[in-house]
């Protein structure tokens, strides 16, 4: 198949990022992160998750966070949601989309939430009836779908069955997430594949994170497959405090060069996103953890022209 010709990049570095960051962030720079992002172009930028602040610290300030962002026209800002309470708390905050998770591995889900995968369809359900109402958009999420930190391999017609399951209870689409970036580019693909088989492949995003160095090689074969929308983090940031093993996703930044190089239009600005980058890992005491900021700056660093 042909490559698209567009892809939507979802920025996942303010809350995918920020979770498993050691060091907790004001919410005045969280707040510039999500603001210096949307500006950069990404048309959406998921913003904070409305979970308990005793199992994720860092994103305690999530209200305060997404009331004071100015939210630039166009732009959808979601935020994850794991139970009505946290949608309750999102909507007071002015949320306009969020994100409900499970996973495609028993022993994860319950680490990661307390509860089994039944048991977060049963609390994802009222959450999007409620949206459906309120005219919320609830994006789905798939974790552990190319291997799990606790259970080894996952098979990939149980990830299928799962992300099936929360397309027809009303995600708009639904993200598949290599959560320790265990997978590899064949099995990348044939899992996109078979995903295809229970809901369309427009409805499908791909997340993958970059433990094992495979995260833009696995991208450019499901791009191949026809996935037209990928998550990604800037500057690399991210990684699952309950999966051990997981690292950073993707850099974003790695991602619009890659497509940039591929003539795929994505409307984001890479010096801006660049820019970004370097001053979030600034904020962080970090080194910046895109390969091609690093290469543009050694690159600008000799006086190179571009
Ligand atoms: P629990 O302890 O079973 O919940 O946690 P509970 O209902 O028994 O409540 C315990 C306490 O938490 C109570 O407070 C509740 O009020 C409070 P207390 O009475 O003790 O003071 N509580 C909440 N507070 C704020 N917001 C809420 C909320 N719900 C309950 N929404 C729960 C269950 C789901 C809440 C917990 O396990 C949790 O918050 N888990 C989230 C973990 C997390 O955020 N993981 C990372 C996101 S997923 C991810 O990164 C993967 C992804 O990137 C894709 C990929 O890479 O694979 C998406
Ligand atoms: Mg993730």
């Amino acid at each position: 198949m042909a490559l698209p010709e567009r892809v939507k990049l979802v920025e996942v570095g303010p809350r995918d990022g920020l979770q498993n960051q050691a060091m907790i962030l004001p919410a005045e720079v969280k707040i510039e992160l999500i603001e210096r992002l949307a500006s950069a172009g990404l048309p959406v930028v998921e913003a904070t998750s409305f979970v308990s602040p005793k199992w994720l610290p860092q994103l305690a300030d999530a209200s305060d966070v997404l009331k004071k962002i100015k939210k630039k026209q166009g732009v959808i800002y979601p935020v994850l949601t794991p139970n009505m309470k946290g949608y309750e708390a999102a909507r007071a905050a002015g949320a306009e989309a969020v994100a409900v998770f499970t996973a495609a591995s028993e022993t994860f889900q319950q680490k990661n939430t307390n509860c089994s995968i039944e048991e977060s369809f049963q609390r994802a359900e009222p959450i999007v009836r409620s949206a459906q109402k309120d005219g919320v958009a609830v994006r789905g999420y798939v974790s552990c779908v190319l291997g799990c930190p606790y259970e080894g391999a996952i098979a990939p017609e149980r990830v299928a069955g799962v992300a099936k399951r929360l397309f027809e209870m009303g995600c708009y689409e639904v993200s598949l997430g290599d959560t320790i970036g265990v997978g590899t580019p064949a099995r990348a693909r044939a899992l996109f594949e078979i995903a295809a088989g229970e809901l369309p492949l427009s409805a499908l995003a791909a997340h993958f994170h970059d433990s094992y160095g495979q995260a833009l090689a696995n991208l450019f074969a499901v791009l191949e497959a026809g996935v037209g929308v990928i998550d990604a983090s800037v500057s690399g940031l991210g990684g699952c405090p309950y999966a051990p093993g997981a690292s950073g996703n993707v850099a974003t930044e790695d991602v619009v060069y890659m497509l940039d190089g591929l003539g795929i239009e994505t409307g984001v600005d890479l010096k801006s996103l660049i820019e970004t980058g370097a001053w979030i890992s600034e904020r962080l005491g970090r080194a910046p953890g895109s390969r091609a900021a690093q290469a543009l700056a050694a690159k600008r660093g000799k006086g190179a022209s571009k």
